[in-house]
């Protein structure tokens, strides 16, 4: 059959992703085919089309979605025609209106949970799980740091830890959203303004908080250290603001025995049992309300360019979907 999808022959800037048709096999062994519904646009799509994450060239772009199954390889055991389903990681390839996917990398979408915040929101949703909960297990009356607060993986990542009984602090570069973030932070500071290190140490009574989440990257790494309390944790996942070059290892010893790391979904989903764990967390927080993402824009998937644009122009908040 004949597919649509956004392709990339050459690593560079928006103008490289093209519309292009595609024929898709029949589901191989342990494959499904999808239709799918809706894909999500998550910050990780512009390393891949810039080459920051090299792909094997052509390649389409996306790490999720969500679809309907319409057709079922051999020996495929966990899933029939007409499921609802959706996938966060795996190959690269979302932005297509149809795929064929393993079915080791989807999950069940709940009845309740709409195919638009399922694709726009499994990746980020599952970050925030294995951040808040695994990589540095957050307890009630903490307070934490969480940078870009109204991003994606900001707003889930807030709203849960509060719902966990965490007191947030939550950075953000622009008035606009320092608005929005206060739904979901106990305190807002606009880091291209504040002196938001000082405020962190002040509003901490210069204690510093156990653990700093931060997907922004080179502009908050150094910085953030200083707002850590002796032995806390530096969760470094993310690069928007560009990746966070080698820094001088005693820094961890002189600003108080910090622990760094620099995590990543895939590590924290290897397992089928680790992966259905994670995402089923994360529809429970979802169905419960104790996450309420927004999707704040929407593009046809055609115009999957400009949703890189504005994704890298700050431009957009909460998480972003293609509709096929
Ligand atoms: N390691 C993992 O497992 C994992 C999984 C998912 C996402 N991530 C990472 O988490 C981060 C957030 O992802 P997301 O998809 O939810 O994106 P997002 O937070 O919705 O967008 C990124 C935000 O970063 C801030 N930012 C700061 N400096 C920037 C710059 N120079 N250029 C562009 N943005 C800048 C912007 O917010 P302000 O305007 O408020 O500064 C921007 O809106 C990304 O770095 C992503 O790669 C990592």
């Amino acid at each position: 059959m004949t597919a649509f999808h956004i392709l990339i022959e050459q690593h560079g800037d928006e103008q490289q992703m093209q519309w292009r048709p595609t024929t898709l096999n029949e589901p191989g062994a342990g494959e499904v085919r999808l239709r799918q519904s809706a894909i999500g646009v998550n910050f990780i799509d512009t390393y891949h089309r810039s080459g920051l994450y090299p792909l094997t060239l052509p390649s389409s772009l996306g790490m999720e979605a969500c679809g309907i199954v319409e057709a079922v390889g051999p020996e495929v055991s966990e899933l029939k025609i007409g499921d609802r389903v959706a996938y966060a990681g795996g190959a690269v390839g979302a932005y297509t209106t149809h795929r064929i996917m393993p079915e080791s990398k989807l999950v069940i979408v709940p009845d309740g949970i709409p195919d638009d915040l399922a694709a726009a929101t499994l990746l980020r949703g599952m970050t925030a799980q294995y951040l808040l909960k695994q990589t540095f297990a957050v307890q009630a009356g903490q307070t934490i740091l969480v940078h870009a607060a109204a991003g994606g993986v900001g707003q889930i990542l807030c709203q849960w830890a509060q719902s966990l009984g965490v007191k947030v602090i939550g950075t953000v570069g622009s008035s606009k959203k320092q608005a929005l973030a206060a739904q979901w932070c106990d305190w807002v500071l606009d880091y291209s303004s504040d002196d938001w290190v000082a405020a962190v140490r002040d509003l901490t009574q210069g204690l510093g908080v156990p653990v700093v989440y931060d997907g922004v990257g080179a502009d908050t790494f150094l910085p953030s250290l200083d707002c850590l309390a002796p032995r806390g944790l530096m969760a470094s996942f993310g690069n928007a603001s560009g990746p966070v070059s080698s820094f001088n290892l005693g820094i961890l010893a002189q600003k108080g025995s910090l622990y760094v790391t620099r995590p990543t979904l895939g590590h924290y989903t290897s397992t089928r049992a680790a992966l259905l764990a994670t995402a089923e967390d994360y529809f429970a927080a979802l169905a419960a309300g104790l996450v309420k993402p927004d999707i704040g824009q929407r593009y046809a998937l055609q115009d999957a360019a400009q949703a890189h644009r504005d994704l890298a122009a700050r431009q957009t908040t909460g998480a972003t979907v293609l509709m096929p």
